[in-house]
C-alpha cells in the first residue's frame, strides 16, 4: 500500500486516484476547486464516466480515497505525487503551462518530506527540468525530490479500462532520486508493475 496525493481532481486526476485507490493505495486528490472538492465528496462526480461514480464511491466509503482543497493535506504522508492539471492549448497552439507551474509552486512551499513528482498532464518536452526548476527554486529549504514524466493516455468513455489495462506505459526521470538508497527506477517500476 502505497500513500498517493493527486493533484487536480479532472478526468485525468479523478480516474488516477479512483484507480489507484481501488488498488488498495491510500490516496488524497486535491484540487484548488472547493466547489468540486465539496461535490465529490457527497459523491458528485465533475464527469461522467462509466463505472467511475461507483467505484469511487465504494473507495470513499472505504477510507482509502478523499478530496481536498489542501495540499498540505494531501502531502501529509505521500510517498508520490501525481501532477494532473489541465494544460489547455494557449493561443500560440502550445500547451499553457500556468496550471502545472502553480502546482509544483505550491508542492515545493508544502512539501516536508522527500517526494517523488510524477507528471501526467500532457506537456511539451522539456517540462519535466521546469518543474525541478520551480520546486528547487520554491522550497523554503532543500528537500530531496525526483520528478517523473508518466503521460497518460486514457480514453474518454474507457478510462478505467484503460487505466488498468494499459496498452504502454512511458516513465522515465532524468535524475535519481536523492532519498538514501532508494534508486527511482527500481521505486517506480516495483510501484508499477504491482499497480498495473
Ligand atoms: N481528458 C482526457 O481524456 C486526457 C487524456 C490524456 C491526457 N490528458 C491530459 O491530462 C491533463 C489533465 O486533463 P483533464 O482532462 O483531467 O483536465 P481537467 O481540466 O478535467 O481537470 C484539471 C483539474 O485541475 C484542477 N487544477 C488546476 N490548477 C490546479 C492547481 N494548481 N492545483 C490543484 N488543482 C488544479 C482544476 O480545477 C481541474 O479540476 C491535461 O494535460 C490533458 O491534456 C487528458
Amino acid at each position: 500500500m502505497k500513500n498517493i496525493c493527486v493533484i487536480g481532481v479532472g478526468y485525468v486526476g479523478l480516474t488516477t486516484g479512483t484507480c489507484f485507490a481501488d488498488m488498495g493505495n491510500k490516496v488524497c486528490a486535491v484540487d484548488i476547486s472547493k466547489e468540486r472538492v465539496e461535490n465529490l465528496r457527497k459523491g458528485v462526480m465533475p464527469i461522467y464516466e462509466p463505472g467511475l461514480k461507483e467505484v469511487a464511491e465504494r473507495n470513499i466509503k472505504a477510507e482509502r480515497l478523499s478530496f481536498s482543497t489542501s495540499y498540505a493535506e494531501g502531502l501529509k504522508d505521500a510517498e508520490f505525487v501525481f501532477i494532473c492539471v489541465g494544460t489547455p492549448e494557449g493561443e500560440d497552439g502550445e500547451a499553457d503551462l500556468q496550471y502545472i507551474r502553480a502546482a509544483a509552486q505550491t508542492i515545493a512551499k508544502t512539501m516536508d518530506h522527500p517526494l517523488i513528482v510524477i507528471n501526467k498532464s500532457t506537456v511539451p518536452i522539456g517540462t519535466g527540468d521546469l518543474v525541478s526548476q520551480i520546486i528547487s527554486e520554491n522550497q523554503p529549504k532543500p528537500i530531496p525530490f525526483s520528478v517523473v514524466s508518466c503521460p497518460e493516455f486514457l480514453r474518454e468513455g474507457s478510462a478505467i479500462r484503460d487505466f488498468q489495462n494499459p496498452d504502454r506505459t512511458v516513465l522515465c526521470s532524468a535524475r535519481p532520486i536523492g532519498m538514501p538508497r532508494i534508486p527511482w527506477r527500481s521505486c517506480i517500476c516495483r510501484y508499477v508493475r504491482r499497480s498495473w
